[in-house]
């Protein structure tokens, strides 16, 4: 396993395990700055979305770097507000991204219109404007209800997934079903890195408690989207293909799990 490693998905398209999250970076010189340090560092693969308000700086930032299309997976997903119009916010995005199509198009967030949606979303996907379509913050329950009706299956769902919130039934689910699972806040927001047994366990093997949980990820073919601003820490982040946590280590940081949700619940979307 490399930084260029990759996961086939369920429509053979394959997606970089490890990419670069950009929640929360400021649209202009820091979300720019930060694609560029992980384009540098040698990932190829950048999470973003509509409501991030930073695409067009992540496609500023592609550009500056010079990075062959074919060699970057992008991903963007599909803002709550917009689903009246689903092919116009898609092409919004595709704009500011300055794309001709990108890799994976996402519906954020389990909304009551999710399945009208699908149907536009299909038609990108045949039409090669989205190389591969999913969904972010589907339970077992809403992925349940929408492979009723979906005639193309999704091929991600990305979730708040860590070891303090380890959803094994959902991955479990996700898998049986051919659709990848994704981590997102996977360094827990920075809240647990000085979690004792997570701490310990870094101690052990000479790295950091970051690299420690990047390591869980990568190890189940979860794939993970850490968020930084600092070029220090995407390198560090990175930086994790030199050691290989044993099972025991991988089972003691399973049993961390305490349901710990720092984002939104989507038990509360409608079914
Ligand atoms: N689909 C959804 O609904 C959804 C929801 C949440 C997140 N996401 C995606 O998942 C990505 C990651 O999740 P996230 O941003 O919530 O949180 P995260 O990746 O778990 O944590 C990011 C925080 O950790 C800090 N950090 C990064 N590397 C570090 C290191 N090596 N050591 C110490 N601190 C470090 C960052 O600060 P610095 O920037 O200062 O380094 C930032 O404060 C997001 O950016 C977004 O792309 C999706």
């Amino acid at each position: 396993m490399n930084i260029s490693s990759t996961i086939k998905l369920n429509n053979g398209v394959e997606m970089p395990l490890l990419g670069l999250g950009v929640w929360q970076a400021k649209d202009g010189d820091e979300t720019v700055d930060a694609v560029k340090a992980a384009l540098k560092t040698g990932y190829n693969h950048i999470d973003t979305a509509a409501i991030y308000g930073n695409e067009r700086s992540v496609g500023k930032a592609i550009k500056a770097m010079g990075v062959p299309r074919k060699d970057i997976f992008v991903t963007t997903k599909i803002w709550n507000d917009d689903h009246g119009d689903p092919e116009a916010a898609f092409n919004t995005s595709l704009e500011k991204l300055g794309l001709e199509y990108v890799d994976l198009y996402l519906i954020h967030w389990p909304v009551k219109e999710r399945k009208e949606t699908w149907q536009v979303m299909e038609k990108l996907y045949k039409e090669g404007k989205a190389r591969a379509i999913g969904v972010s913050n589907f339970t077992i329950e809403h992925l349940t209800d929408f492979l009723k009706d979906c005639e193309i299956k999704p091929a991600v769902n990305q979730v708040e997934f860590t070891p303090y919130l380890n959803q094994k039934e959902l991955l479990a689910f996700c898998r049986e079903n051919d659709i990848q699972l994704e981590a997102y806040s996977p360094l827990v927001r920075g809240q647990k890195l000085d979690d004792p047994p997570l701490v310990a366990l870094a101690e052990r093997h000479g790295k950091t408690p970051a690299q420690i949980l990047i390591r869980w990820y990568l190890q189940q073919n979860i794939v993970v989207i850490p968020k930084s601003s600092n070029a220090k820490r995407i390198q560090e982040n990175a930086n994790v293909f030199d050691f290989e946590l044993t099972d025991e280590d991988m089972k003691n940081l399973g049993s961390l799990n305490e349901n710990l949700r720092l984002c939104w619940d989507p038990a509360t979307a409608p079914l």
